[in-house]
């Protein structure tokens, strides 16, 4: 069964009291809700263990980026084993900043892929097209071969560790949203080509990420093949991450 997961990538936002004010909020809200939803944390590294802690059981930790190597001189590195060893349960790679900021290729993204797998940790590896390219009729081809450069090294139970998240470039802290119906048929190719490498796709969360809000988060959960979000500036501000949580439908799990 696909997981339902609503995650907020915090970038590098974020203070020891945003973590105070936020954390213990969602907590509260999202354990009322009984839609299935997960709700995952991305804060910058510093801050993970104080989310965990605030976090309990109820919501999910993760890093937003992890090395390319287990241990060892790599000044300013964090590795997965750090990740798994502070309680996260969950990893961004390729997040199109790390792409484009700092010159992320579909290995690097595979190697890291690799390290968390190694870790049992989930990997939400992230794909998406620039502008550019879905104006020039490519976006299909250039995050299908995302898909499979990235994930090229999994197999077997890794598959269970994987998340998907859609994130067009030209989405991402725009206002510009895909319409649910765009990222619908990207998702639906996402899940063709995961089929095609032989993964489980139906079992695979594909989530949607690019100026997710309250108010368009609802019409996006609801296509069959979005099983939730990844979510930027909104994750920043409590009562709009928790409506995004709440806007998950009850029972959209295949
Ligand atoms: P926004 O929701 O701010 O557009 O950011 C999306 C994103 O990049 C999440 O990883």
């Amino acid at each position: 069964m696909r997981r339902k997961i609503v995650a907020g990538n915090w970038k590098m936002n974020g203070s020891t009291d945003l973590v105070e004010n936020l954390v213990g909020y969602v907590r509260s809200e999202v354990s009322s809700l009984d839609n299935g939803v997960e709700a995952v944390i991305i804060p910058p590294a510093l801050y993970v263990r104080d989310v965990k802690s605030l976090a309990g059981d109820r919501i999910s930790v993760g890093v937003q980026n992890v090395a390319c190597w287990e241990s060892g001189a790599y000044t300013g590195e964090v590795s997965a084993v750090m990740a798994k060893d502070c309680g996260c349960h969950y990893a961004l790679v390729g997040h199109s900043e790390r792409r484009q900021l700092f010159a992320e290729t579909d290995a690097t993204v595979a190697d890291k892929v690799a390290q968390l797998m190694s870790q049992g940790l989930n990997a939400i590896v992230c794909v998406g097209e620039t502008l550019a390219e879905r104006e020039a009729g490519q976006a299909e081809e250039i995050v299908s071969a995302q898909v499979r450069k990235g994930l090229a090294g999994v197999s077997g139970d890794g598959w269970q560790n994987i998340v998907v998240a859609y994130e067009p470039v030209w989405a991402i802290g725009t206002g510009k949203t895909a319409t649910s119906d765009d990222a619908q048929a990207m998702h639906r190719s996402i899940r063709k080509v995961l089929e095609d490498m032989g993964a489980p796709a139906e079992e695979i969360s594909l989530l949607y990420g690019g100026s997710v809000k309250a108010d368009n988060a609802a019409a996006l959960f609801a296509e069959p093949d979005i099983d939730g979000g990844l979510i930027g500036g909104a994750s920043l501000v409590a009562k709009d991450f928790v409506s995004i949580c709440q806007a998950m439908p009850a029972g959209s799990e295949s």
